[in-house]
């Protein structure tokens, strides 16, 4: 976590689901002593809606801030009876933004709807080379509703940035100031207009410090993008 603030990060994510992460997030920024400027991402994932209050409360304690910035329905469980409560802490003052998320590229027509008809701030999808549905509709709907974007699972949990690094980077790499294939495989992600930010996760200092990498330097334009998908596809 400190490699990555250093480095200029500020949001980190996750999730009641996600085993002891929200503990060792709060251990993490406890050792950071506040010094840190977080963008602290959680979610809502329960079946319950009168449930939902209990855990975010549970959430909060476990990362040791004073409040989230972004809750998030998770994979949109039970959406019809957290998004009325996550609008209302918004409103109270007690949350800065409301989003929803899915992943592996599922349920893309409920995810449409719901961004059609209610005011939320941020969509958390699935997005890489090589797993590009989001380009059809979610990421220009996103686009025009103004919705922020998340993308999460940018290297296909580990596979794709682990057959890349297996090739050479292509020459045209340098055009868009990639000199790793980690800033590769998230610039492609990045330079997307709709998309906020990417969230790779990683057990590695060292990987946090190559992915950080992808921040810095110029970004793809459109048709550097499609060289860049037709190159990683053909690997
Ligand atoms: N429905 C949802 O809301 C949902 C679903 C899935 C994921 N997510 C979110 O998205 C985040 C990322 O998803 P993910 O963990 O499934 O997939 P991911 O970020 O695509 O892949 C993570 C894997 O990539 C490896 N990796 C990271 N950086 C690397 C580098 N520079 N070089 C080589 N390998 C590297 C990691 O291994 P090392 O540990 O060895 O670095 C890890 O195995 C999650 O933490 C979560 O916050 C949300």
């Amino acid at each position: 976590m400190r490699a990555f603030f250093v480095a200029g990060g500020r949001l980190i994510d996750s999730s009641p689901m996600y085993g002891s992460s929200q503990k060792t997030i709060g251990h993490g920024l406890a050792a950071l002593n506040g010094s840190v400027d977080i963008f602290s991402a959680d979610k809502v994932w329960t079946s319950s809606g009168r449930g939902g209050p209990e855990q975010i409360d549970r959430s909060r304690v476990n990362w040791g801030v004073p409040q989230f910035d972004l809750l998030q329905v998770h994979n949109l469980l039970s959406w019809q009876a957290h998004l009325p409560a996550l609008f209302a802490m918004k409103a109270e003052g007690r949350l800065r933004y409301v989003g929803i998320n899915t992943s592996h590229g599922r349920r893309h027509d409920e995810v449409a709807r719901i961004l059609e008809s209610q005011p939320v701030d941020f969509l958390q999808l699935t997005y890489n080379a090589v797993g590009r549905s989001a380009e059809r509709r979610l990421l220009p709907l996103a686009g025009e509703r103004g919705v922020a974007v998340i993308v999460n699972r940018p290297y296909r949990g580990g596979s794709l940035i682990r057959r890349a690094k297996r090739a050479a980077l292509p020459p045209f790499a340098a055009e868009a100031e990639c000199a790793t294939w980690a800033d590769f495989l998230l610039k492609f992600i990045i330079s997307h207009p709709a998309v906020t930010c990417a969230i790779p996760a990683t057990t590695s200092v060292a990987h946090v410090r190559e992915n950080m990498g992808a921040c810095r330097g110029s970004l793809p334009d459109a048709a550097t993008r499609r060289r860049m998908a037709a190159y990683i596809e053909a690997l």
